[in-house]
């Protein structure tokens, strides 16, 4: 039986009509998920920083619909404007999981969606998007029929139909460092099936920071999904999940005991075994463009003068995250000012860091 389906009858609806709106934000992976089979579950752990600023703002509107019970009403705005593209890919989306939302047989949609950074910035914006979609969803649903979920296990659904939207989006569900998949290691509380938050880390990565360097702002040639899939028969498929998780074990050591040079370390091991891994398919691609690498050997060389643990990592795109902490901030920044803008595409460099999870407004 899937504890997240609620059963629930027209009758029980206490309010016919309403609005909530929810904040939430982005996530960079350290330990990055690549590859996953069955429905939207991983091949490997994957473990990240929720960020702050980078973030998608989700209004939600109900009411009594007019349509047949298996038809999904939905109207979608993105930056104020109706958008049928996305309004496609939610319905989908819907239609494809409708059986954990039987109020979507009663009640129509309106959804209106804004993202606090520029739409052609080349941010990944699902990880933001589906998890605002997935906690608006689960509000309704809490809302409209007194379902009286505590916060908690309101969260635990969120993640769980969040991680069916988009994988990564699971994570953007808890604030700090948050862990997806399943592990042996005890800090580890996430499963296959939702995220959670990681316990017990060293206070320094609490409010570390993701500077992240657009170097090219448009649109990528192979998406996640079609990546994804290219995992299926890469030849460094088991290598890569005994090495993710190998990496998981090493990353949650050094992150307990604050060990920030180590932390350089594995995460950049991480980020070029993902874009090494997109170079060893069939066939093969290369997402990291040349600034891609210049931003590397400037934070690379600035590593070894200063002796600074500012270190980078990437997701399935050119643009880099510059990661470090707080007590370097200053250097860090001037650093960035004077050597690195002149690789991002219009300058824009996006100074997030770790946050504190998604809000709820309304
Ligand atoms: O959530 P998806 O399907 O967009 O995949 C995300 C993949 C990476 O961003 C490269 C890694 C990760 O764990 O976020």
């Amino acid at each position: 039986m899937n504890t997240y389906i609620k059963q629930y009858t027209k009758k029980e609806l206490v309010e016919d009509t309403g609005r909530i709106s929810w904040t939430s934000p982005s996530n960079i992976a350290l330990i990055k998920y690549w590859g996953k089979h069955g429905k939207q579950l991983p091949c490997n752990p994957s473990v990240s920083f929720t960020l702050s600023e980078s973030k998608t703002t989700m209004d939600f509107s109900w009411s009594i619909k007019d349509g047949g019970k298996d038809e999904i009403v939905l109207d979608f705005y993105f930056e104020n404007k109706k958008n049928a593209l996305f309004e496609e890919k939610i319905r989908k989306f819907l239609e494809d999981n409708f059986e954990l939302f039987p109020f979507l047989k009663y009640l129509s949609l309106e959804i209106e969606s804004v993202n606090s950074f520029p739409h052609s910035a080349g941010i990944a914006s699902s990880a933001s998007s589906m998890s605002a979609l997935a906690l608006g969803l689960c509000s309704i649903e809490n809302q409209a029929f007194d379902l009286n979920l505590s916060d908690g296990e309101l969260l635990e659904k969120a993640t769980y139909v969040a991680r069916l939207a988009s994988g990564s989006a699971a994570r953007s569900i808890f604030p700090g460092i948050v862990s997806w998949g399943k592990s042996d290691l005890e800090e580890i509380k996430s499963s296959d099936l939702i995220a959670s938050k990681v316990e017990g880390i060293a206070d320094i990565f609490k409010n570390y920071h993701d500077s992240i360097v657009i170097v090219d702002a448009g649109e990528k040639a192979v998406s996640s999904r079609a990546g994804h899939a290219l995992m299926e028969d890469h030849p460094f498929r088991e290598v890569r999940f005994q090495h993710a998780n190998k990496q998981l074990e090493n990353l949650i050591t050094i992150m307990k005991t604050g060990d920030v040079d180590k932390f350089c370390e594995i995460v950049e091991t991480e980020a070029l075994e993902l874009h090494g891994l997109m170079m060893n398919s069939t066939p093969s691609y290369t997402l990291m463009r040349p600034n891609t690498l210049a931003v590397i050997e400037k934070v690379r060389k600035f590593r070894s003068e200063k002796g600074l643990a500012l270190c980078f990592t990437l997701d399935a795109g050119p643009n880099v995250h510059l990661l470090y902490p707080d007590n370097i901030s200053r250097e860090v920044t001037e650093f960035i000012n004077s050597e690195i803008t002149e690789f991002a595409e219009n300058g824009l460099v996006i100074h997030d860091r770790v946050g504190s999870g998604p809000e709820r407004f309304l």
